[in-house]
């Protein structure tokens, strides 16, 4: 059923992750009546509209710019349960009140969660001004990455958490853990006999972890230039993916389990080799609106990644991600070894033998094979085997990412959410690579990164572009 009665404070409600993000999912949620019956959503802003119709209207626009005309009816009793708070100061005096007094509306069983969707550098003092509210003493605070940009800040910022909210009580969101795809990961690896005992390094050669994007940086100048694709998106997608296909089958589907795993393969990762990370820049980025004309930030990264434990040992992890390359993908790629004997007649595609994850809204799952040709010879090709989820499931309602997580903090379940230990060793892991980065190299847009990257997985190559 539907989660506990709740009052969801949303700060940073004017900024771009609550009107692209968060408004459109709770939306959503709301329609398909998963949200609890009972609920209060109190937004606030540094800089807001200065009036609620003028918030609400921003707010009507921003879920319709996501999801085409919206079903007014639903809006309107959606919208009644909005209160809003202009703007905040440091003590917070006003939201406070606006909190309480959604919260008393409620009832004594009313659950609060603070949802932080404002920029990293105003986190700890905001808080530090939650720390003092009331309702601090059982809220929930949901954080967005990156999670301090080195492992003294993520420190620093834990200390200050830890202060007010214990680990059971602090959602750090990585986005990717939400998508449909990312959790059916588990679910191929964990639901089914044939995978696990194949699933090392006796069987698999090699993973990579692309996720091109096509877009620029959109005008998220500020962002880009304080935060780069590493700790973007490296840091925290790719190595939660990484996590995802690596770890060790858990012996529970909960928070617990999955972070132990996750925390042990995070151990067992070897330090970066410094010559097998390129780091690149797409030409014309120093342009940009907002952008530092010789700035150094890096837009594009490609690694390699070794987990040094005896599952793993060996087999080497390629990642790759940036802005403005050649296309828009979310591809996994798990190699296997090459049968011990050579039986059948005739060259050998390289690249089937492979099984590939497609994490799109649309997950799909193939496995490319060789098979025999029909006629008369014993000559191979390629063939593919496929699984499509939402062909699989009809029927289903899939959530998007927002959705399934906002549910999840409402619902109690940390299981997609990053663990305080799990940031603290990524950082430790990082720290030597980014106090010293590799030389930026530059890209075009619309290639697949500098020509140095493209080498990275030797002979074989990247799997994408597809062939
Ligand atoms: C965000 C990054 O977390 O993820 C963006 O800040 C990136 O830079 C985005 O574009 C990609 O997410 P998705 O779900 O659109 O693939």
């Amino acid at each position: 059923g539907p989660p506990a009665p709740h009052v969801l404070v949303v700060l940073g409600a004017t900024g771009d992750l609550a009107r692209r993000k968060l408004f459109p999912a709770l939306f959503r949620l709301w329609l398909l009546d998963l949200l609890p019956e009972r609920f209060h959503l109190v937004c606030s802003a540094r800089t807001a509209p200065e009036n609620r119709d003028l918030f609400l209207a921003m707010v009507h626009s921003a879920v319709e710019a996501r999801r085409g005309a919206i079903d007014e009816v639903g809006w309107q009793r959606f919208a009644d349960r909005i209160s809003f708070v202009p703007t905040f100061n440091d003590n917070g005096a006003e939201l406070e009140s606006a909190i309480s007094a959604a919260a008393k509306d409620l009832g004594s069983e009313a659950h609060c969660v603070y949802y932080l969707a404002i920029p990293p550098a105003s986190t700890e003092s905001v808080v530090r001004m939650l720390g003092a509210f009331d309702a601090t003493a059982s809220a929930k605070i949901v954080l967005e990455k990156p999670f301090g940009t080195n492992l003294e800040s993520a420190r620093r910022l834990n200390e200050t958490l830890w202060e007010f909210f214990g680990e059971g009580r602090i959602y750090r969101i990585d986005h990717f853990l939400g998508k449909e795809a990312v959790q059916n990961i588990l679910a191929l690896r964990f639901a089914n006999g044939m995978f696990q005992p194949v699933w090392s390094h006796q069987h698999i050669c090699y993973v990579q972890i692309d996720v091109p994007e096509q877009i620029d940086i959109q005008g998220r100048a500020d962002f880009m230039e304080s935060t780069g694709t590493f700790r973007d998106m490296i840091s925290t997608h790719l190595f939660q993916l990484l996590g995802f296909v690596a770890l060790a089958p858990p012996s529970r589907l909960d928070a617990w389990s999955l972070r132990h795993e996750m925390v042990k393969i995070f151990r067992s990762l070897r330090p970066p080799d410094p010559t097998r990370v390129v780091f690149g820049q797409y030409e014309g980025y120093r342009e940009e609106a907002g952008v530092d004309e010789f700035s150094d930030v890096e837009t594009f990264v490609a690694m390699e990644v070794y987990i040094d434990d005896w599952c793993w040992i060996g087999v080497p992890f390629y990642l790759r991600t940036g802005k403005a390359l050649a296309a828009a993908r979310r591809t996994i790629t798990i190699g296997f070894r090459e049968p011990p004997l050579k039986v059948f007649p005739g060259d050998v595609d390289e690249t089937c033998n492979e099984l590939v994850l497609e994490l799109t809204d649309d997950p799909k799952i193939f496995a490319d094979v060789r098979a025999k040709i029909p006629g008369p010879t014993f000559d191979l090709g390629r063939g593919r085997m496929r699984l499509a989820l939402l062909e699989a499931f009809p029927d289903s309602e899939p959530l998007e990412a927002y959705e399934r997580l906002l549910l999840d903090v409402m619902r109690g379940d940390p299981t997609l959410f990053i663990s305080t230990e799990q940031v603290e060793l990524l950082w430790q892991l990082f720290d030597p690579l980014l106090d010293e980065p590799p030389p930026l190299r530059r890209y075009p847009r619309g290639a697949w990164g500098p020509s140095e990257a493209l080498r990275l997985p030797g002979e074989r190559g990247w799997r994408l572009p597809d062939s």
